[in-house]
């Protein structure tokens, strides 16, 4: 293999090996279009909320896993009064972070849905203290303040349903679903008429499930559910917790370490340590830790989702809030290196994570750490325009060394990086390249002959 590749073929390897899947009679390139709102937004918000935002238990999960008794968690209910609930200021409050895109809980595992479903009986509007619809109001400030696409997460599982096989982790299931089809497709029916009612009244941008995997593509009809959504609205993405039949891939929790294979990815990530609002969970990430994940996903080409979990009344924990503000005035400063933006060179070049504009010409360094009076960057075969400092009007003086006209290895690039055009979070660099960035990635040469 050659050992010299340049950036644009490997990002043409990844694209062409990616394991994502195009829809039917769709092209790869018409599959890219479709993603191009996703591959430039970077930065999402997650919204869990439902009547586990009381705060005492965790969602759906502390009744499945028998921690508290169903009635217990379901009196929950009677505490979900959405009294302080202010959906335009979630909305600015979202856009102000930076985000691109807002995913919010429309119905979690344990079948409360947020809006006023006519397929079933557990809502907002029908079995809570707040007895109206709290999905449309967010959908409607969405739309109204703009800037932002709308993704609607939606579980699978409904375990408190009696036509829903599973109810508890340990225990047996209520049915076999082979033994009792029809109760089964009782279910199907019943989450795809959910399915049509979230499409026809909010048609949004994305769906975002999560929960498919106590059944097979095959079981659930995961192909027919994305038919169905893809009649509707043909642009519409889906993420790829059905069975392998969405676009793009969502690792949870942990930031990839190497550059995931699929094109197009998203890790779904925590503000503290739980999705949904809980008040013994005062373990935030700090704005830094934000910021370095963010910006390691953009470096690897994939977005961050970070969740938020605001409290049975509606209102934003104080922290939450500080912290998405400090991430919008760092991604507001720093925009042209975080929308937009794809995956950077490998690892070894420069102690910084890295990324490139569309045309490959501009390279992003992030520096996660003050630099001892100057930054080095290895193997850049591409001629420096100027570097300059991202949010400023600073440009910075560099140096070359070693750069030897017969040797194919290029000179060692030392940018002066002064201590007064530090970020107090994450300074960025763009170098400005002659042409698209091209690198050395060998081992080194012998040099046999010095004239
Ligand atoms: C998991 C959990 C769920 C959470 C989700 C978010 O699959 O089941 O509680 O909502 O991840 O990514």
């Amino acid at each position: 293999m050659k050992r010299i590749l340049t950036i644009v073929a490997l990002a043409c390897m990844v694209a062409s090996c990616g394991r994502n899947q195009t829809s039917e009679g769709e092209t790869p390139q018409q599959k890219a279009e479709r993603m191009e709102w996703f591959s430039q937004a970077k930065l999402g918000i997650f919204i869990h909320w439902g009547i586990y935002s009381r705060g005492d238990w965790s969602e759906s999960w502390s009744f499945h896993n028998q921690v508290v008794s169903m009635e217990d968690y379901f009196a929950q209910e009677a505490d979900f009064t959405a009294s302080a609930y202010d959906p335009a200021e979630w909305v600015r409050l979202i856009r102000e972070s930076g985000a691109r895109y807002t995913v919010i809980t429309s119905k979690h595992h344990d079948g409360f849905a947020l809006w006023d479903t006519k397929a079933g009986d557990v809502s907002s509007v029908k079995s809570s203290a707040a007895a109206r619809d709290v999905l449309t109001p967010f959908v409607e400030e969405v739309r109204r303040q703009g800037g932002l696409k709308l993704g609607l997460y939606y579980s699978l599982i409904d375990w408190p349903r009696e036509d829903y096989p599973n109810v508890f982790r340990a225990g047996p299931a209520r049915y076999d679903i082979h033994k009792e089809p029809e109760r089964w497709q009782h279910f199907l029916t019943f989450n795809s008429a959910q399915l049509k009612e979230l499409q026809e009244q909010y048609n949004p941008d994305l769906f975002w499930f999560d929960g498919d995997w106590e059944f097979s593509s095959e079981e659930w009809d995961a192909p027919g559910i994305v038919r169905m959504l893809r009649e509707h609205n043909p642009a519409v993405i889906v993420n790829s917790r059905i069975q392998g039949n969405g676009d793009y891939d969502t690792p949870e929790l942990g930031v990839p370490v190497t550059r995931p294979a699929s094109q197009w990815w998203e890790t779904c990530m925590t503000i503290n340590d739980s999705w949904g609002f809980r008040k013994k969970d005062t373990d935030f990430k700090s704005p830094d830790t934000v910021i370095r994940m963010l910006v390691d996903c953009i470096g690897m080409g994939g977005n961050l989702l970070l969740d938020i979990g605001p409290r049975a009344d509606g209102t934003i924990p104080e922290e939450e809030v500080a912290i998405l503000k400090e991430l919008g005035r760092w991604t507001s400063k720093h925009q042209e290196a975080v929308y937009n933006t794809r995956a950077g060179i490998p690892a070894g070049h420069v102690q910084a994570y890295t990324s490139l504009n569309p045309a490959g010409d501009i390279l992003y360094l992030y520096l996660p750490y003050a630099p001892n009076a100057s930054v080095e960057v290895k193997g850049l075969k591409s001629r420096i325009r100027r570097i300059r400092v991202v949010g400023s009007d600073r440009e910075l003086s560099w140096k070359l060394y070693n750069d030897i006209d017969w040797s194919e290895i290029p000179g060692v690039l030392y940018i002066d990086v002064p201590a007064d055009v530090l970020d107090p979070r994450m300074t960025v660099l763009a170098v400005e390249l002659e042409s698209p960035c091209t690198l050395y990635e060998g081992s080194g040469q012998v040099i046999s002959f010095n004239e």
